[in-house]
């Protein structure tokens, strides 16, 4: 088997088991009753009551021997701590920026960040932004603006950057409101898009175009490495990179770096804001004390500290990211197989099914996507994530919805913690409820948040 698997029909995972979690099992009828006491809200049910969690690729990954050998041994200074020091070079080595801030987690990064550059009246555009980044651009009274590809909002077009930004759209975008543009956005994967990647070579002409303006370009690196690695096998021209050099070299295009290493610094917390720009940095220091601790910590022990240093050493073997991107592609040939609609071609951390695809009798505004998520729960046990009307839909002044392009559900899949025994498992409950989807109804709101409505929203089923 050697090197293992692309393309193969099993999965081998490159790593043995040496400490277990127990599933908490249960039956259909307990989950009946716990997801109606939880308002056919999936986040308001406990993890207890989950028996295959891919609610979040976040903060969610198993750490290996290694990170739990460094953590036993990291130093808690507040000032000055080893770990730091050894992160930070390590960061240095991945991105080449000089500057390396931790953070407690991404949002945090976004925040510091933004509310020290962007003002009212601001424009961010972007490929797409993640919910939090446009949040957090939103409270400081700017805009963020998602400019992605045709190809991108097409779920079933094969294409293989789907992540990629529309150059000409932002040309005119800089063209028109440039003198309100502080900085350009490049979310890579694109999560929001379906966790689809960039091409190195969108981002060397958004990086260009970019500088062209004289705009610094700010990538969102949360899954830099699954990134790199869809550039090793997609893109021509790379295939004899290492992972770790083509992240260098996209680095090497962009100004400054947010990160959440929840995702690719295998992680259960933590983050970090990468610059160049020392002006800037000294700023951003005294906001980073005021608000998550002493920049030799930002927020987090220091044990989370090494934990993320030796995940970001971690997450760029070859090994690791062949398996980690072939998990995600084993599943959606399966339900592509079984005509599932499942956006395509496989992005690298989730699969994204269209839920009012997968429900063509159910209308928008009875939110298929809470019937799916609703159905993987009762039937299997599984947790999966709405984002798509309740997610992203919004109201009109006189109360309509206005509903978003796509009507999707994510299966985001935690790193190195489920086998391929779970994820065969995950795709046959797929399957079986899309054999009889027709017996399912849809839902109203019970009681309806104004913003992020897919966390505290809960709903009634309609009954036929
Ligand atoms: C693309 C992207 N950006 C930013 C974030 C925010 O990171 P965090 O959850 O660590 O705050 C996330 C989290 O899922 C993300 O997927």
């Amino acid at each position: 088997m050697g090197q293992q698997n692309q393309g193969s029909s099993i999965l081998f995972e490159p790593f043995k088991i040496k400490s277990v979690e127990k599933l908490h099992l249960s039956t259909p009828k307990q989950r009946r009753l716990w997801i109606e006491e939880a308002g056919y809200n999936v986040f308001s049910l406990t993890s207890e009551q989950v028996v295959i969690d891919l609610l979040t690729d976040s903060g969610t990954a198993a750490m290996s021997d290694e990170q739990w050998s460094e953590m036993i041994k990291a130093d808690e200074s507040y000032a000055g701590s080893r770990n730091f020091l050894e992160l930070e070079k390590t960061a240095r080595e991945i991105t080449g920026m000089e500057f390396i801030l931790p953070v407690h987690q991404g949002r945090a990064a976004e925040h510091l960040l933004f509310s020290t550059i962007l003002k009212e009246g601001d424009i961010v555009p972007s490929n797409s932004h993640f919910d939090t980044t446009l949040a957090n651009i939103e409270d400081c009274g700017a805009q963020g603006i998602n400019l992605p590809t045709e190809e991108g909002t097409s779920p079933f077009l094969k294409h293989p950057f789907k992540g990629n930004m529309d150059v000409d759209k932002l040309k005119d975008l800089l063209e028109q409101k440039g003198e309100r543009i502080p900085a350009v956005m490049m979310t890579i994967t694109n999560n929001t898009g379906g966790g689809q990647p960039v091409s190195m070579k969108n981002l060397e002409a958004v990086s260009s175009l970019a500088r062209q303006y004289g705009k610094p370009l700010i990538i969102d690196a949360c899954r830099f490495a699954e990134n790199s690695y869809f550039i090793k096998k997609r893109e021509e021209g790379y295939k004899d990179y290492t992972p770790a050099e083509i992240a260098r070299k996209i680095f090497s295009l962009c100004d400054i770096v947010t990160f959440s290493g929840k995702k690719d610094a295998l992680s259960n917390i933590g983050g970090l804001l990468c610059l160049r720009d020392r002006e800037l940095v000294d700023k951003l220091k005294t906001k980073l004390i005021v608000t998550e601790g002493f920049p030799t910590y930002g927020g987090m022990a220091g044990y989370s500290l090494a934990a993320m240093n030796q995940g970001l050493k971690e997450v760029l073997d070859e090994g690791y990211l062949k398996y980690r991107l072939r998990t995600i592609e084993w599943m959606v040939e399966r339900l592509e197989a079984a005509q599932v609609p499942v956006l395509v071609p496989a992005g690298g951390h989730a699969i994204y099914i269209e839920a009012s695809k997968f429900f063509p009798h159910i209308p928008r505004e009875n939110f298929p996507g809470i019937t799916l998520t609703t159905e993987l729960y009762i039937r299997g046990g599984i947790r999966g994530c709405e984002l798509g009307t309740v997610a992203f839909g919004k109201r009109d002044k006189d109360g309509n919805h206005i509903f978003p392009p796509l009507d999707l559900v994510r299966l985001a899949v935690p790193r190195r913690v489920y086998t391929e025994a779970h994820m065969g498992y995950v795709v046959e409950c797929i399957k079986e409820i899309y054999s009889e989807r027709g017996r399912c109804n849809g839902f109203e709101f019970d009681v309806e948040y104004p913003i992020m409505r897919h966390f505290r929203s809960t709903f009634k089923p309609i009954t036929a």
